[in-house]
């Protein structure tokens, strides 16, 4: 069975709650208006992050706060210091700006370094610019001939009033230190201009006019994608000091349900800055839309230590839906054993027994929860800070019912954790989440992958290949070598009485695997057994016990029933 594709559709993305909070906490606040768009005089049409004339400034972010003068200039204010604002390219995100004390004038009289490069926001050290400097108040009585670059000033402030500027680096020539100056200051001006002054084919305040070439990033631009997924616009409330989200002309609902917005009571001020994920589900039809708001209810009121955190969904505005989930920052027990963070190798053995107890926890929890997760893989086991487990998306298959017209594309599972009993009737149980558990196991146990074409035409799917290797005696084969299982005894009986509990859960038939509480159970005798183990030292085991111990595997009564 292929993923479906609801299921490939579904998008994970990050918001940091500081979005919703910000939005949350001044719900009488309006923002209207951000549709307009900034114009003034060759600048046009110009939109987030910017803001300016009938563009009101939450519509962007403060350091894009664009000024209209006398209708026709446009202008930006970094530094206190202006920039003539003389292109826009949204699409490259690149502005050419000239600074406007130095337009039409090289004598200015604001002494100071251009600082845009002083911040992670605008630079402009590309290739496309060439260094300017330009020396004021210079004292030139000493020189005998009158140099081409020479201009004069006359500001106040300055001892003389001769003054020249240097195109590229300054360079540590003698000439130039015996030319005292009062104070010099660096512009940059685009490469070509700088070609056609040192060419003299243009004067000096022509170059300066044509300014220079600036590249600018949006800060939190992941946030404001995300926003824009609500529905929403981008934007910044300077009382709050914070980034918001607009829909329409207000903050963007939040999702129902014991939200972000809740906890926090203490001093309420500050965002917690805790971060959800986003899972955007893609549906022309939304005529169940009721119900679906009522599984995800039921879906938000599950709480488990081990059980990411669903907030809650919000289709108000667009025609998506939105679940929102507690964002895990560690990445999936997929990604540690044999995905992208693989090589770290964090993964011991206790850390993975841990897993697996936790996982249990939480499944053991859903099924008393009468809530089936239909999805158990490792891929959907999240890891947070301390590899504490968190699994995620439980029971979304809930969300759409057997008999539901699109429920063929409903996601019921992934090849290679797929209850076999799944094929011949169609219908999941607590017991195929057992199965998937068990490929969870002998994932954890072998950081093999479920399914991998790679592998011998028997060995595709890890289950089959556990049963092969469990049954031939030959789990060693099958064990990550990492681990210590040939090197250290504890280790080795406490893996082969995973893997024991793992054939159990794959069993062909689903009378014959455990119930999750009995799966919960058997791995916590097994992690307890570690820490008398530990305590007593009196493990020792050959090759030939572990042959003992896998004789025991086929009596289903009990994980415990060979040790
Ligand atoms: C600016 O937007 C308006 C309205 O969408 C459009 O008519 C106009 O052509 C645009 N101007 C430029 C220069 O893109
Ligand atoms: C501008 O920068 C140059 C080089 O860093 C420095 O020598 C000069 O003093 C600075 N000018 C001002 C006005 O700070
Ligand atoms: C940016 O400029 C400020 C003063 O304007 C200075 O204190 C700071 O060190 C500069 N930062 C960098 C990274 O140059
Ligand atoms: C701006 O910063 C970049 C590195 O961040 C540097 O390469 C470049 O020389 C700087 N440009 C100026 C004009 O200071
Ligand atoms: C702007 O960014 C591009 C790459 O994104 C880079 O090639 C170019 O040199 C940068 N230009 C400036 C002026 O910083
Ligand atoms: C200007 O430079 C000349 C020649 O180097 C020197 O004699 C004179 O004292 C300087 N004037 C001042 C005010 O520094
Ligand atoms: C500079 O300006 C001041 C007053 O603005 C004036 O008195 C002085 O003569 C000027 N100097 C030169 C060299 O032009
Ligand atoms: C978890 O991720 C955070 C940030 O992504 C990182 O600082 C931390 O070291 C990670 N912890 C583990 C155990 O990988
Ligand atoms: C392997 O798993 C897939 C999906 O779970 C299943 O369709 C297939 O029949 C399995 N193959 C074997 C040989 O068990
Ligand atoms: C298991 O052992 C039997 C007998 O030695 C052998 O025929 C079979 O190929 C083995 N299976 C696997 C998967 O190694
Ligand atoms: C464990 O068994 C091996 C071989 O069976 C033996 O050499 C070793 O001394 C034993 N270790 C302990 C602690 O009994």
């Amino acid at each position: 069975m292929p993923p479906s594709p609801l299921r490939r559709s579904l998008l994970i993305a990050i918001l940091t709650a500081a979005l919703l909070t910000a939005a949350y906490s001044q719900p009488a606040t309006t923002y209207p208006d951000c549709d307009r768009t900034f114009s003034c005089g060759d600048i046009s049409n110009v939109t987030f992050p910017f803001t300016g004339g009938d563009r009101p400034s939450y519509c962007g972010l403060p350091e894009f706060a664009l000024t209209c003068r006398d209708d026709a200039i446009a202008e930006l204010t970094h530094d206190s210091l202006a920039y003539r604002v003389l292109q826009v390219d949204q699409t490259r995100r690149t502005l050419i700006l000239s600074r406007s004390d130095l337009y039409d004038n090289s004598c200015t009289s604001d002494f100071s370094n251009t600082t845009l490069n002083n911040s992670t926001i605008f630079s402009y050290g590309g290739a496309q610019n060439e260094a300017l400097t330009l020396f004021y108040g210079c004292n030139t009585s000493g020189m005998s001939i009158r140099p081409y670059n020479l201009f004069s000033c006359n500001s106040s402030g300055l001892d003389f009033t001769d003054a020249y500027y240097l195109l590229g680096p300054v360079p540590s020539d003698p000439i130039l230190r015996i030319i005292y100056c009062s104070t010099n200051i660096g512009v940059p001006v685009l490469a070509a201009a700088g070609n056609r002054l040192s060419a003299l084919q243009i004067s000096l305040e022509e170059a300066l006019n044509e300014g220079f070439l600036v590249n600018y990033s949006v800060p939190n631009e992941e946030l404001c994608s995300q926003c824009n997924m609500l529905g929403g616009q981008c934007g910044f409330d300077s009382v709050l000091g914070q980034p918001i989200c607009i829909c329409g002309d207000r903050p963007c609902p939040l999702p129902p349900g014991p939200g972000p917005a809740s906890p926090a009571p203490s001093e309420g001020v500050l965002p917690d800055g805790r971060v959800v994920a986003v899972k955007r589900l893609y549906d022309n039809n939304f005529k169940r839309l009721e119900q679906f708001m009522n599984e995800v209810e039921i879906l938000t009121r599950l709480r488990h230590q081990n059980l990411v955190k669903l907030y809650g969904c919000t289709s108000r505005r667009s025609r998506e839906l939105l679940l929102v989930y507690e964002y895990i920052p560690n990445g999936t027990v997929a990604d540690h054993l044999h995905g992208k963070r693989a090589k770290s190798g964090l993964l011991s053995w206790p850390v993975r027994l841990n897993i697996a107890v936790q996982t249990a926890e939480a499944l053991a929890y859903l099924h008393k929860s009468d809530t089936i997760h239909r999805d158990v893989k490792t891929n959907n086991i999240l890891l947070d800070n301390d590899f504490h487990v968190k699994v995620a998306d439980f029971g979304l298959s809930r969300l759409f019912p057997n008999g539901a017209t699109h429920v063929s594309t409903a996601p019921q599972g992934t090849p290679g954790y797929v209850d076999p009993e799944y094929y011949q009737c169609y219908k999941l149980t607590e017991k195929s989440d057992v199965y998937s558990f068990g490929v969870v196991l002998i994932e954890l146990i072998s950081s093999l992958q479920a399914v991998d074409t790679n592998r011998h035409r028997h060995d595709i799917n890890l289950s089959n290949m556990a049963i092969n290797k469990i049954q031939n005696r030959t789990l060693h084969e099958l064990v990550d070598s990492s681990l210590g299982f040939e090197t250290n005894s504890v280790v080795r009986r406490m893996v082969t009485l995973v893997a024991e509990l793992a054939f159990r859960c794959l069993q062909q038939e689903r009378d014959m695997r455990p119930s999750m509480e009995e799966v919960l159970e058997g791995l916590r005798g097994i992690q307890n057994e570690d820490l008398n183990a530990h305590k007593v030292e009196i493990v020792n085991m050959s090759m030939d016990d572990d042959a003992e111990l896998l004789k025991g595997i086929v009596d289903p009564t009990s994980p415990d029933s060979a040790v």
